[in-house]
C-alpha cells in the first residue's frame, strides 16, 4: 500500500494559494504537533519560498502532544530562516492569543487599520485550521469536522482591524515521499479511512508506541510489553479487552480501532509519534513489510 490522497479541488486549491501568496504578508501553516513534519506539506514551503514570505508554524493539538518532543520541534524550527514556531491548543483560547500577537511581531511594518497584516492559513486537512479560525475570529465561520478536507472554499476574514485572514482549502501534495509519513498521517487521522488499510496503520502505530512510549502502554492495557512486537501488543490488547471473534479467536480488527482510537483522543497520554532525531532515524531504518510496499495505480486526477 502506497498512501495517495490528491483529490482534484486540490489541483485548482494549489493554483489559488499561489495566486493568494502574492498578496499576503505573512503564511501560517498549521501542523498537527504529534507529527510535525510529516503533517507539513512541501508544496506550501516551497510556494513561500517562491515568494520569500516569512512562515509561522502553528503547531497545533499540542495538548495531544509530548511537550519534551514538541520543544525539540519548536527549536529545530526555530533554527530555519524566515520560521518562526509556536506551540499552541485550539482548545484554550489564551493559546489561540498568542498566534496574532506573534504575527504582528513577525511583520511589524504592517499590522494597522490603513495596512492591515495579510495572513493566509495553510495546512493539510484536519489539522485543526477551521478551529483555529473559528477561534481567532470567535465565531464559527467555517465547518469544522473530523473527515479530511471539509474546508473547500476560501475565506477573506477580518481579525479585528488590523489583521485579515485569508484561509485556503487544505492542500495535500501529490505523492507522500515516505511511506511513514502515510502511516504517521493515517494514524493521526489527516487521511480519510478510506483510503487507508487501518490494520497496517495500527501495526505500525503500535511498533512506534513500543519503541517510544512502553510506559504508557502498560498504564493504558496492563500489559507485559518487554519483548513484545507490534503484532502481538494489538492482539495482547484484544486479550486484555476480552475482544472475541465467534470461533473464540482474538478480534484483532476490534483491538486495532481501540489502538487507533485511544492514540486519536488522547486516552492514551500525550505522544509524539516523531521527533527531529527520531524521524531522521526512522526514515534511514524503515523497511516496509511486503503487503505496504506493492505499487498501487495511481489514482487519476482531473483538473477542475
Ligand atoms: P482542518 O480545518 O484543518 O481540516 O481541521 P479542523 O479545524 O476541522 O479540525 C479537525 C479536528 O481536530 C476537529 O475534531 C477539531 O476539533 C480537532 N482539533 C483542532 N484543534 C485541536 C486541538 O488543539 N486539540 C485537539 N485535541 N483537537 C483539535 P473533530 O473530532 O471533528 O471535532 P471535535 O469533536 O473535537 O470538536
Amino acid at each position: 500500500m502506497s498512501i495517495q490522497w490528491f483529490p482534484g479541488h486540490m489541483n485548482s486549491a494549489r493554483r489559488k494559494a499561489a495566486e493568494s501568496m502574492e498578496k499576503v504578508d505573512l503564511v501560517i501553516e498549521v501542523l498537527d504537533a504529534r507529527i510535525p513534519l510529516a503533517s507539513s506539506n512541501p508544496m506550501i514551503e516551497s510556494l513561500r519560498r517562491a515568494r520569500q514570505r516569512p512562515c509561522l508554524k502553528v503547531l497545533n493539538k499540542s495538548d495531544l502532544a509530548d511537550p519534551a518532543a514538541t520543544k525539540e520541534w519548536l527549536a529545530y524550527f526555530g533554527k530555519q530562516p524566515n520560521v518562526h514556531a509556536i506551540a499552541i491548543t485550539t482548545k484554550k483560547p489564551a493559546e489561540v492569543a498568542k498566534v496574532p500577537a506573534q504575527c504582528l511581531k513577525i511583520a511589524p511594518h504592517r499590522g494597522t487599520p490603513l495596512k492591515p497584516l495579510r495572513v493566509m492559513i495553510m495546512g493539510i486537512p484536519n489539522v485543526g485550521k477551521s478551529t483555529l479560525m473559528n477561534a481567532l475570529l470567535k465565531k464559527r465561520v467555517a465547518k469544522v469536522g473530523d473527515e479530511p478536507a471539509v474546508t473547500k472554499t476560501q475565506q477573506r476574514l477580518y481579525l479585528g482591524t488590523n489583521i485579515v485572514l485569508i484561509d485556503t482549502p487544505g492542500l495535500m501534495w501529490p505523492k507522500i515521499e515516505h511511506p511513514t509519513d502515510g502511516l504517521m498521517l493515517a494514524a493521526s487521522h489527516a487521511i480519510g479511512v478510506n483510503a487507508i488499510i487501518e490494520e497496517e496503520v495500527a501495526t505500525f502505530l503500535a511498533g512506534q508506541l513500543l519503541e517510544r512510549y512502553p510506559d504508557l502502554l502498560k498504564a493504558r492495557y496492563g500489559v507485559a510489553t518487554a519483548d513484545m512486537d507490534s503484532v502481538g501488543l494489538v492482539e495482547a490488547i484484544a486479550q486484555r479487552r476480552g475482544y472475541r471473534l465467534k470461533g473464540g479467536d482474538v478480534d484483532f480488527e476490534k483491538a486495532t480501532h481501540t489502538l487507533l482510537q485511544d492514540y486519536r483522543s488522547g486516552a492514551l497520554g500525550r505522544i509524539s509519534l516523531e521527533t527531529p532525531d527520531s524521524r531522521v532515524a526512522l526514515l534511514a531504518s524503515y523497511v516496509l513489510p511486503p503487503s505496504l510496499g506493492e505499487p498501487q495505480p495511481q489514482p487519476e486526477v482531473e483538473e477542475d
